[in-house]
């Protein structure tokens, strides 16, 4: 068997895929069949085909419909503006192709019902990416949370800031363009929403649902931009459509967290970061410093306790064996969130059973109940912060 790998969208997020899948088969034990990297495309040709070269892939096609009709590729990541990722799903899907698709699942919920649809339908493994799962410090306070070192969340509080919109320079993008809650609230709230649930479980209530548009006209760049970087902007100036900042309470039962997201937050370039309060004590995590948490356990004697920082490496999840240097200390980031994703769907795309695997990827469905609850939140915010059930 040899897997043949294609990935669709070369911008900011396609790059960290398209390099995933060559790192993925050097970790742990050699398991997966033989590799082959394919094709990199984009509609941007140029970027396309340098992207294709610097990573080792063997060609660039510039219309993912060349991806759905090459019957070498049997594996596809979807990386491209969320409005587009049910036309090209579904073309993939149909060709018979696994598909991992990122996220947001869609920009709307009627186009996510219909994702979700054709996974439920599809006879291929088709995977949505929330990357952050796969982050080793906030798999590990999920451990402690499921194994009772922390035992019950009784309070979460989350926040994402981002600044990349924060500059009235940055040039209006696919980012800003949809309903209120398709801006920062999908962009960046998507993963946080997640997480919430991963770690607090199923959300059954949102409320105090709140948008904020901060910067409303953005100028239009002079030649094609790829994820959050400034660039040359023309005089033209078009609206922006959407949310800079976004909050809500979220219901877990009966554990209660608050949730806040932007992208106007100048000097945090990719902060996500959180605090889970247990009833055996309390844990935070903080992307700028992705391998250190925060442990604070009740029990220790209380004239010495307080928070201590706790080093990842090879007693943490995904680590041992997973990095070329494996010990305590290395460091990692965002970037081996995507490597350790990339294998799972390998793993389950070979057929290795899930107890010998990374925890798998979660399915659309996954996706969809991530947009009902981001759909919650705007129906909360259009009527004053209401309580929405889920
Ligand atoms: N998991 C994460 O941490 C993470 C991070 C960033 C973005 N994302 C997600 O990844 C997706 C892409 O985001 P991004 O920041 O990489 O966007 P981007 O704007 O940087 O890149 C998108 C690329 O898609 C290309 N493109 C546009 N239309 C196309 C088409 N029809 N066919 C092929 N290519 C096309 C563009 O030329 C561009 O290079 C979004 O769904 C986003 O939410 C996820």
């Amino acid at each position: 068997m040899t897997i043949g790998i294609a990935v669709i969208g070369a911008g900011m997020a396609g790059r960290a895929h398209i390099a995933a899948y060559r790192v993925a088969p050097t970790l742990y034990a050699p398991t997966l069949p033989e590799l082959r990297y394919i094709s990199v495309c984009d509609i941007n040709a140029e970027l396309a085909d340098v992207t294709a070269r610097k990573y080792g892939y063997e060609r660039s096609d510039s219309d993912w419909r060349a991806i759905a009709a090459d019957p070498d590729i049997n594996v596809v990541s979807v990386v491209i503006a969320n409005r587009l990722h049910l036309e090209v799903a579904r073309g993939l899907v149909e060709a018979g192709k696994h598909v991992l698709c990122e996220k947001p699942l869609s920009d709307t919920i009627e186009s996510a019902k219909e994702m979700a649809e054709l996974a439920a339908a599809a006879n291929t493994v088709v995977r949505i990416g929330f990357t952050y799962t796969r982050q080793p410090g906030i798999a590990a306070i999920r451990q402690w949370i499921q194994d009772g070192t922390l035992g019950k969340v009784l309070h979460f509080s989350g926040r994402y800031w981002c600044d990349y919109g924060s500059s009235p320079k940055a040039p209006i993008s696919w980012r800003y363009k949809g309903p209120m809650g398709s801006g920062a609230l999908a962009d960046i709230g998507s993963h946080l929403t997640y997480l919430s649930e991963f770690l607090c479980g199923p959300m059954t209530a949102v409320s105090g649902g709140s948008f904020s548009t901060a910067i409303t006209e953005r100028p239009v760049p002079v030649g094609a931009v790829t994820g959050h970087g400034l660039a040359e902007v023309s005089d033209e100036l078009e609206p922006v459509e959407n949310d800079d900042y976004a909050t809500y309470t979220a219901h877990f039962g009966d554990t209660v967290g608050s949730l806040e997201v932007s992208r106007v937050a100048a000097g945090y370039p990719n902060a996500l970061f959180f605090e889970v309060f247990c009833e055996n004590g309390a844990a935070s995590f903080h992307q700028d410093t992705p391998s250190q948490v925060r442990l604070y356990l009740n029990d220790d004697s209380s004239a010495t306790n307080g928070y201590r920082t706790v080093n990842l490496g090879s007693d943490h999840p995904y680590l041992a064996g997973g990095m070329a240097m494996d010990v305590s200390g290395v460091g990692f980031g965002q970037n081996e969130g995507f490597i350790f994703q990339a294998r799972a769907f390998l793993e389950e795309v070979a057929g290795i059973a899930a107890a010998d695997s990374l925890p798998q990827n979660a399915g659309f469905d996954a996706g969809l109940h991530n947009m009902e609850i981001l759909a919650a939140v705007a129906e909360s915010a259009g009527h004053n912060g209401m309580e929405v059930t889920l």
